[in-house]
């Protein structure tokens, strides 16, 4: 029995598999009911009593080594197809980049916010346009500068397909289609005739307000601006309105607020004024009520709009606008937000 043991050992140490059914053949050979070990065993009551001790202990060492050849063969088997497969679950996770927002759309969508707050909702319309949404129904006189080429795109050199040039126009489908009360924010891209450098550019986008009911007055345009400006840029924000002109609203005004960055004292970004403009706003004049068919004597109604390019510089300091379109990675990671 002892050389037979020794034979055994032998043959475990030279065991090898190239796969999982042959490891598990080995184990039928050796240590299943009918296996050569187990055989062993079965012979072992025929060894006398003076060997029982000695050989008991060799046929345990055997059937261990087998069994703990046959276990590492069948990991190693295991762990490979892990491998073949690539998919490692062990494995720690690569990072996903995440993407992140527009900067432009981060404040649009907060401005947007702000203003759902008191009631407004959001109207799309067109870019492409004709001259009566852009121009004729807002009271821009025929000979406007506005509606010269040095200004406006036109398409295809027809004068009555042009580009948009302030979401004014979406206010004009609004007036001519709903009846008021109206309360809703147009945000979109505009297109003017402009050279692009640091400051300007041939399109840029906007979120203009137009709130049109019985009894709306100045005062209720002004403390929807006092609200929108403390929440956007901090409870310590003031306001100022200075007199202006636009053909399409009477009186109208142009907005600034208190320096953020330096808190109204003076500073570079403000040019030593403590104060920064940010929107224009005004009365819907009569005039574009009734060309939109509503009674003016009945209605009346106030409008705002400011470029959202201007907001996010004034948010994040952006000092050169043509960062905005051209889609550096660099840049638009830096904004993360959860509007
Ligand atoms: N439409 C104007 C512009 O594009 C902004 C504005 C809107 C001003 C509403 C007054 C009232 O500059």
């Amino acid at each position: 029995m002892q050389e037979k043991i020794s034979q055994l050992s032998v043959a475990i140490d030279s065991f090898t598999a190239s796969s999982v059914e042959e490891v598990e053949a080995l184990r039928i050979k050796y240590l299943s009911k009918k296996g050569e070990i187990t055989a062993l065993f079965n012979d072992f009551r025929n060894v006398p009593n003076e060997q029982k001790r000695e050989i008991g202990q060799l046929l345990n060492q055997l059937r261990d080594k087998a069994q703990d050849k046959i276990n590492a063969l069948k990991e190693s088997f295991e762990n490979a197809q892990v491998h073949v497969a690539g998919s490692d679950l062990t494995r720690t996770a690569d990072p996903i980049a995440l993407g992140t927002r527009h900067p432009l759309s981060i404040v649009k969508n907060e401005i947007i916010d702000i203003f759902s707050r008191i009631g407004f909702t959001v109207a799309e319309g067109p870019e492409v346009e004709d001259d009566w949404h852009v121009f004729g129904a807002l009271n821009f006189a025929p000979e406007h500068p506005a509606r010269d080429m040095q200004d406006t795109f036109f398409v295809e050199k027809n004068p009555d397909v042009l580009l948009r040039t302030h979401t004014s126009s979406v206010q004009s489908h609004i007036m001519t289609t709903q009846k008021p009360p109206i309360r809703v924010l147009c945000p979109g891209r505009v297109y003017r005739n402009e050279a692009i450098s640091y400051r300007a550019h041939c399109f840029f986008h906007q979120v203009e307000g137009l709130y049109i009911d019985k009894d709306v007055s100045f005062a209720d345009l002004k403390q929807a601006l006092l609200y929108f400006a403390k929440e956007m840029f901090g409870e310590n924000t003031q306001i100022r309105l200075r007199p202006s002109y636009f053909p399409f609203t009477e009186p109208s005004a142009e907005m600034d607020i208190s320096c953020n960055l330096c808190g109204g004292k003076g500073c570079n970004f403000c040019k030593h004024t403590g104060w920064v403009e940010i929107l224009g706003c005004g009365m819907v004049d009569p005039n574009v009520l009734e060309a939109c068919g509503i009674d003016s004597k009945v209605y009346t109604g106030y409008a705002f709009g400011m470029g959202v390019e201007r907001i996010t510089n004034l948010k994040y300091q952006v000092k050169d606008l043509r960062l905005f379109s051209e889609n550096d990675v660099r840049f638009l990671q830096q904004f993360k937000s959860a509007f």
